[in-house]
């Protein structure tokens, strides 16, 4: 009975911002479920509050960040700190675990902390990867890595993946890139080539095409296990305080009238995009519900560089909280419509309750999980720049116009596929029990 409790247990190594801690936790309370005792490895910054998860030992581990690691310029900055800050640390705390435990069936590891694979490969530990973003991503990565477009572009022959306009968003996502970024993305790569098996929070219609095409490239068994938020619905993960007072607001509004307007938790933007995204709104006449993060408005605390008359001029058909319950916001019979970032989580989250989507990508993946709304699945448009007429005339496209109607159609469509995956025999509980059947394979 003992050595059986032994093997159950899983280390996680989470990396601690927002849209990755969401899906890490989820999957912890998913093992959990099963039986597994969990531990979290995290760094210091963000960290969870474990007396909301009192299922689960935290362990934090030194980061060394400073503000300036998180600076706009480079996004990779944090990450390859991160890596290369905690390394160590994680070491001593994997050696430690396993000095107290004898055995640890499996570390599960988000991307992001690409170190941990060759920590867990020394330890002799059996190293999975958690892919927070969707699986058409990692398509990128061997491209990154062996710096070869012309291979890269000629091998994705299929219509799907052609529809992804890959060529343009690699040159997109190459422009400018640091010495950070590049590593980081080596890294990726070989992350997601040398880990055991490689879990990513989708569903495998979904991504179909992207998902066949990476596992030519990758050897490693991929676990379809999304959408994670379905399967987990109760965990608690935010970082900020959920406002409420949006639902009380939403239950007034007529049904599939709210534009929800979100970036993330990341994204930031300056203050004349602010004062053109207001005036979009309120022109637009669809009542909004908009969330705007405090700092997300760059010298900014948080909305006073809002335009004089934009409050009289919206009256009661606007709602601004700085953070919301998303999943229930997305949920309810009002929101007819998701202006988003475009970050995984949201865009999964989107799907699954058949919101059509205004899409404004910032940075990294974001471009690409446009990409698939819009040109793939063709369940939402492109917001091409941030002027407040293409604003008003973007948002009416989706909301009012005849146009909009088969987007929604579309949108609705793919929330009954996700459904009935969910309910299907086998499909996901088929991933789940291909997850387990691999933790406890050694
Ligand atoms: C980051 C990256 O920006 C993104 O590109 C990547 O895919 C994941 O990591 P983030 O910007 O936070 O994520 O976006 P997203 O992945 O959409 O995650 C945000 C999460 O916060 C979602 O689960 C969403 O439900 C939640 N959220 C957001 C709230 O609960 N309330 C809010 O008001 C806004």
């Amino acid at each position: 009975m003992e050595k059986q409790q032994k093997s159950r247990h899983v280390v996680l190594v989470m990396v601690t911002f927002q849209g990755h801690i969401t899906p890490m936790l989820q999957l912890a309370s998913i093992l959990h479920s099963k039986g597994f005792s969990i531990t979290i490895v995290h760094p210091e910054f963000n960290s969870p509050n474990p007396s909301n998860h009192p299922e689960f030992t935290f362990i934090s581990i030194p980061d060394k960040l400073t503000e300036s690691h998180f600076s706009d310029k480079d996004a990779a900055s944090p990450v390859w700190n991160l890596n290369k800050n905690c390394a160590a640390p994680l070491q001593q705390c994997l050696e430690k675990i396993l000095h107290s435990l004898h055995h640890i069936a499996a570390v599960i590891y988000d991307t992001l902390m690409y170190s941990a694979q060759t920590i867990t490969e020394d330890l002799g530990l059996l190293g999975i990867v958690l892919r927070t973003g969707s699986a058409t991503t990692m398509l990128f990565y061997p491209a990154f890595s062996q710096l070869d477009e012309e291979h890269f572009v000629y091998e994705i022959k299929s219509p799907e993946l052609q529809a992804l306009q890959l060529k343009r968003l690699r040159a997109l996502l190459s422009q400018n890139a640091t010495k950070a970024m590049t590593e980081v993305r080596v890294a990726f790569a070989n992350v997601l080539k040398r880990s055991s098996a490689i879990i990513v929070n989708s569903m495998e219609f979904l991504e179909l095409e992207a998902l066949s095409k990476v596992k030519q490239y990758f050897p490693a068994p991929i676990i379809t296990i999304g959408p994670l938020h379905k399967f987990a619905p109760a965990i608690c993960s935010s970082l900020l305080t959920e406002d409420d007072k949006c639902i009380s607001w939403l239950n007034k509004q007529a049904p599939k009238s709210v534009i929800y307007v979100s970036f993330g938790s990341i994204a930031n933007i300056d203050k004349q995009e602010l004062i053109e995204i207001a005036w979009g709104l309120s022109n637009s006449k669809q009542p909004f519900l908009w969330v705007v993060r405090p700092g997300m408005v760059r010298g900014s605390e948080w909305i006073e560089s809002l335009p004089n008359g934009f409050e009289e001029s919206v009256g009661e058909r606007g709602c601004i909280v700085k953070w919301a319950p998303q999943k229930e916001v997305l949920a309810h019979a009002a929101v007819g419509g998701f202006w988003t970032h475009c970050g995984w989580n949201s865009t999964i989250e989107s799907i699954c309750e058949g919101v059509p989507m205004l899409c404004r990508p910032f940075f990294g993946d974001q471009h690409l999980n446009t990409s698939s709304i819009c040109n793939v699945w063709k369940i939402g448009l492109e917001l091409q720049n941030l002027e407040r007429g293409n604003i008003e005339r973007t948002i009416k496209r989706l909301m009012v116009d005849m146009e909009g109607n088969g987007i929604r159609k579309r949108a609705i469509d793919l929330k009954e596929k996700a459904a009935f995956y969910l309910m299907e025999e086998g499909s996901t509980s088929c991933s789940l029990n291909m997850l387990i059947k691999h933790i406890l394979s050694v």
